[in-house]
């Protein structure tokens, strides 16, 4: 990588956001069958609902790759950049693609769909509907999941950069403009909001902790 081109894209609390949500659905993901695991399933559902709320209001106050308007496109902006991949041009990353950004929209919708639809399960426990609707959101997301991972290769491949280290570093090549700030303090409040949010929800839901 051409580091001196290379420019923050991704600030601290998108970082975090993304490896913070993976990490707790990949948790909730394999602990979702055990009765034994069911304090550690919910927990890790509840951060990832907590870690979505917090990236929804990101996607309009945050630095702006992180915005919804800098990566939320129609068809046209789609088409354009099917064509200059297949013209073989380097696009300048300065956020997501226009499907990565509307793939991303979905995993954030079904990510938190999953994790309200739990949350109401667990404690309206005699509607089955509700348990019904978590599994079948779960289900979703997984597959929405698996054409995430495939298009971050395919993607990593086409436009030769290592997309998975830029959401850990934050820094893409070719990026266009001066990179964001890091936005620590925002990232701190992500973490805390997410302790609390957890905390509340385990007293509300009555766990046995
Ligand atoms: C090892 C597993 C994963 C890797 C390597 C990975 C990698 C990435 C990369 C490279 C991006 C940025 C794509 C771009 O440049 O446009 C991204 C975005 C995203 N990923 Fe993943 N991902 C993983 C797992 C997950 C999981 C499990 C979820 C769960 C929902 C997820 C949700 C998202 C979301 C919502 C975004 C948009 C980020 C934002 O704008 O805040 N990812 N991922």
């Amino acid at each position: 990588m051409n580091t001196a081109r290379a420019a923050r894209i991704w600030d601290l609390p998108v970082r975090l956001g993304h490896w913070a949500l993976a990490i707790s659905i990949a948790i909730a993901w394999l602990t979702a069958e055990e009765e034994a695991w069911r304090v550690v399933h919910i927990i890790a559902g509840c951060t990832a609902g907590a870690v979505v709320l917090f990236r929804l209001v990101w996607g309009i106050v945050g630095s702006t790759p992180a915005r919804f308007g800098a990566f939320l496109r129609g068809p046209g902006a789609a088409w354009a950049e099917l064509r200059s991949h297949l013209a073989g041009h380097a696009r300048a990353r300065s956020s997501h693609t226009v499907v990565g950004g509307w793939a991303a929209l979905g995993l954030l919708g079904l990510a938190l769909g999953t994790a309200l639809s739990g949350l109401a399960g667990y404690r309206f426990d005699d509607i089955e509907a509700l348990s019904e609707l978590h599994e079948a959101l779960a289900e979703g997301l997984l597959v929405l999941i698996g054409v995430h991972l495939a298009g971050v290769a395919v993607m990593s491949l086409l436009e030769r950069q290592n997309l998975p280290r830029s959401m850990i570093t934050g820094r893409a090549p070719n990026a266009p403009e001066a990179g964001v700030r890091s936005h620590p303090l925002a990232a701190l409040t992500l973490a805390a909001w997410c302790g609390l949010a957890v905390w509340w929800l385990t007293r509300w839901l009555g766990l046995p902790l």
